[in-house]
């Protein structure tokens, strides 16, 4: 037996949804650098999930039916208010939550295909709200509900802040949840199809997943970014801060990938972003200690920044709270969970890798009073 530490270069499944080959991203084929300048989110849940981009009528109903879907149970909400809401992180939150939601949707255990894709549009509808409405609780608002004729990124702003959202943050928000959406093999994905491969139900292969992206490794990246980049303070400090760090042979967080290797094609996207909101915003700082930290990164460790790094800046700018830009991630991320999830079920084995064993061997019982 030999073993791959981290699984790293192992493959462990074929799947038609994303792809990334010579560091190229693609969904369904669909290059990432056209989906993102293009495609609303909405069309991007819809391709992954089926195998094709909508027409008009298709994309009509299945944003509506997202929409009506969006409401999550006065059950929820009253557990939310129960959290000991400044102690908590909202993943934390998030994953509690998704999977209490299991508990009134009366065909969590329906394993049939049409029940499945009903569940799929509920989760993907009803996060985005617990996330906000967790938001809101915490803050001492009330949670308000979605509206049917906004789309996925406004209502996400919406019931967020309670005020309808300028165009350039919708805009922004539908671009970030295209380029999150889905992403190979990655932590939290496989996490998902592990799980459902015993022949879970989705509301668990979703909540599994969720607790996987939480990791600062994953999903938690952009927070810490975010953080890393308020200590550090002003662009003259980035210099000494990086140097100290590289030092102590720290991480740092959102440069690196395990399978990029030349960059990650989403980051340079998400850059503009930040270029074009900080600008906006008049806090250029943002920007300007980022693209700096990007140079001596690249120069002196050869790393670049991955889709986490700029990530954090843009939702900076937009007003969002910094440990609710990982929740977002997952608001994003959850249309890759569920169509890996689908794949997953369309022609499942368990998953069921071996260990090899490295402890002790021949060793007789000594009874407790003798040891
Ligand atoms: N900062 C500093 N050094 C880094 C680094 C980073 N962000 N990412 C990788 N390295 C270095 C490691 O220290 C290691 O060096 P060594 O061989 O001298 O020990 C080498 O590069 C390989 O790193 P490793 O952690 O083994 O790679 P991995 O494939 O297991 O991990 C990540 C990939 C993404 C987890 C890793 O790059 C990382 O921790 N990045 C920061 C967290 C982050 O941004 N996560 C979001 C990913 S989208």
């Amino acid at each position: 037996m030999t073993t791959t530490r981290g699984l790293e270069g192992v493959v462990a499944t074929t799947s038609s949804i994303s792809s990334i080959v010579n560091d190229v991203l693609t969904y369904r084929g669909y290059n990432i650098d056209d989906l993102a300048e293009n495609a609303s989110f909405e069309e991007v849940i819809y391709l992954l999930w089926n195998d094709k981009l909508p027409n008009k009528q298709e994309l009509d109903q299945f944003s509506a039916k997202l929409a009506e879907d969006a409401v999550i149970p006065e059950e929820i909400i009253n557990q939310i208010k129960s959290y000991p809401s400044d102690k908590v992180s909202p993943m934390a939150a998030l994953r509690t939550a998704v999977s209490t939601l299991a508990l009134y949707d009366e065909e969590a255990d329906d394993m049939s295909e049409e029940a499945n894709y009903r569940k799929a549009i509920r989760l993907q509808a009803k996060i985005p709200t617990v996330v906000t409405t967790f938001s809101r609780i915490r803050e001492g608002k009330e949670p308000i509900s979605p509206k049917k004729d906004l789309s996925f990124a406004a209502n996400f702003l919406f019931t967020l802040n309670g005020e309808m959202p300028e165009e350039v943050a919708v805009t922004a928000i539908n671009k970030a949840l295209v380029l999150h959406a889905d992403h190979e093999l990655n932590a939290s994905t496989f996490t998902g199809r592990v799980c459902v491969a015993t022949l879970s139900d989705i509301y668990s292969g979703v909540t599994s997943a969720i607790g996987a992206l939480k990791g600062p490794l994953h999903g938690g990246a952009n927070e810490r970014v975010m953080k890393m980049l308020s200590e550090i303070g002003s662009v003259e400090n980035v210099d000494s801060y990086l140097h100290q760090a590289f030092e102590k042979k720290e991480k740092i967080m959102g440069f690196g990938h395990r399978v990029y290797k030349t960059g990650d094609p989403r980051a340079k996207h998400l850059k503009e972003m930040s270029r074009k909101l900080t600008e906006l915003t008049g806090e250029t700082k943002w920007y300007e200690m980022s693209t700096k930290m990007e140079q001596i990164v690249r120069d002196e460790k050869g790393l670049p920044p991955n889709v986490d790094f700029y990530s954090a800046s843009v939702y900076h700018s937009l007003g969002i709270d910094h440990d609710l830009f990982t929740p977002l991630f997952a608001v994003s991320r959850v249309s890759g969970w569920i169509a890996h999830i689908l794949e997953q079920y369309s022609n499942n084995r368990l998953i069921r890798p071996r260990a090899e064993y490295v402890g002790a061997t021949n060793q007789s019982y000594v009874s407790v009073e003798n040891r």
